[in-house]
């Protein structure tokens, strides 16, 4: 890679020797050709044509500049694609900038590292995805960085809790596994006049249904490893921003490293434009199945924010425009542990279509039993076994069958 245009020549064969032919011919093309997908670029190191050119560069890179490079860790053509890409789509009217990660979980605690100093005070929804508040228990409270959990379901009355330390309220709506939604906007506003940072998951609702910058968030984590994506082949975050707050998050990026590669960040490119019909087909499919789940008598309840039966569907109803393809079930029946599992076994395991499995967003359907021990300190879990499902791109009828099935079975189970 070369900042200058100009093609310089091959060097003829009498010039030098084949082994440093070997090294020097095909890099170069006359011509750009130009195709619908960014080609993938990969590569470390950026070359100069000048010393000028070089300081030159490296100075936009410390200011975190659009499309400055020193060094493919801090982008290449195909990376700065996909972080404008995604900070245009999230941003949506708002002005924003994403920096890129090699997971969902490293945007986050990227995120956090940017905004949190020793003697920190950082309050966080009860219903956080789980390797994040091993996070906050593990390196933040080594750091010296107090994390406070709030009620999933809460709104601007966390105001209490705010104490002069505190820098960031972190928020995921709807909340992993029980799916509780926060009013985002109300605490928002009330961050904003108190000069707290707000951060939001917004694994669920993105690309299509949510709109964060317009709830008022200052910065947006994205697993893009799940719908952006789309086909669960792919391990990628992107942290999304305000403007005014990059240069802060920028140098903990810098200082810490973090890159993606250009194959990870074409995969995502590629998948994103297929996003909005896929989003559509998710949210059908799985509207179709929770609504039969709820009229089975083994369902104690769906957590499903679309369904009227979710106790802050109103809340959902007024910020999202639609939703995905995952939500969960409690199921009815067995109180003792050995039926439970017995329960449990007989339901996810041999199923035809939908497979055991972490992650979600692919196009595939996945069932996952919760496991809430330890994961919840303002709400814990106090209903019967939990199953999250993720509803992929399958006939929904398929599924719905699957699933009767796995109800039969478990029936057979416990006698
Ligand atoms: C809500 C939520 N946020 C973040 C993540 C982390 O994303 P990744 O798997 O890319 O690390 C996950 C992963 O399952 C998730 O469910």
């Amino acid at each position: 890679m070369t900042a200058s245009n100009e093609i310089p020549p091959s060097p003829a064969p009498e010039d030098s020797s084949p082994s440093t032919r070997l090294v020097e011919v095909g890099r170069r093309f006359a011509q750009r050709i130009d195709t619908v997908n960014m080609p993938v670029y990969r590569g470390s190191s950026v070359l100069f044509d000048s010393l000028a050119e070089t300081e030159a560069a490296g100075k936009a890179v410390g200011v975190g500049q659009r499309h400055a490079s020193t060094y493919a860790t801090v982008g290449t053509p195909t990376t700065f694609a996909l972080m404008d890409a995604i900070a245009d789509i999230e941003g949506g009217g708002v002005a924003c900038r994403a920096a890129l990660m090699p997971s969902g979980l490293a945007a986050i605690t990227t995120a956090l590292l940017a905004f949190l100093a020793p003697g920190d005070h950082l309050l966080v929804s009860d219903s956080v995805y789980g390797p994040m508040r091993v996070f906050c228990e593990g390196m933040l409270a080594r750091i010296g960085v107090e994390t406070e959990y709030f009620d999933p379901a809460a709104g601007d009355e966390i105001a209490e809790r705010v104490r002069p330390r505190t820098r960031v309220i972190y928020l995921e709506s709807p909340g992993s596994y029980t799916f509780e939604i926060q009013d985002v906007p109300a605490i928002c506003a009330m961050a904003r006049a108190r000069g707290i940072v707000t951060m939001i998951d917004n694994a669920w609702g993105s690309p299509t249904f949510a709109r964060p910058f317009d709830w008022g968030v200052d910065l947006s984590i994205l697993p893009l490893t799940k719908y952006w994506s789309g086909h669960a082949d792919v391990l990628m975050g992107a942290v999304v921003i305000r403007e005014s707050l990059w240069p802060k998050l920028w140098a903990t990026v810098r200082q810490l490293g973090l890159c993606v590669g250009g194959d990870d960040a074409f995969l995502v490119l590629r998948g994103l434009r297929t996003a909005e019909v896929r989003m559509q087909r998710h949210q059908q499919s799985a509207l179709l199945v929770a609504q039969w789940l709820a009229t089975r008598p083994e369902v104690a309840r769906v957590l499903h924010p679309a369904l009227p039966t979710h106790p802050q569907h109103t809340r959902w109803q007024r910020d999202f425009k639609g939703s995905s393809g995952l939500f969960s079930i409690e199921l009815r029946g067995p109180t003792d542990a050995g039926a439970q599992r017995a329960a449990l076994v007989a339901l996810c395991e041999k199923r035809r279509h939908f497979h055991i499995g972490y992650s979600w967003g692919g196009f595939e359907s996945l069932i996952m039993p919760a496991r809430l021990n330890g994961l919840r300190h303002v709400a814990p879990w106090a209903g019967g076994p939990l199953i999250r499902l993720h509803i992929g791109l399958e006939d929904p009828e398929d599924l719905i069958a699957d699933l009767e099935t796995g109800f039969a079975a478990m029936a057979t189970a416990l006698g």
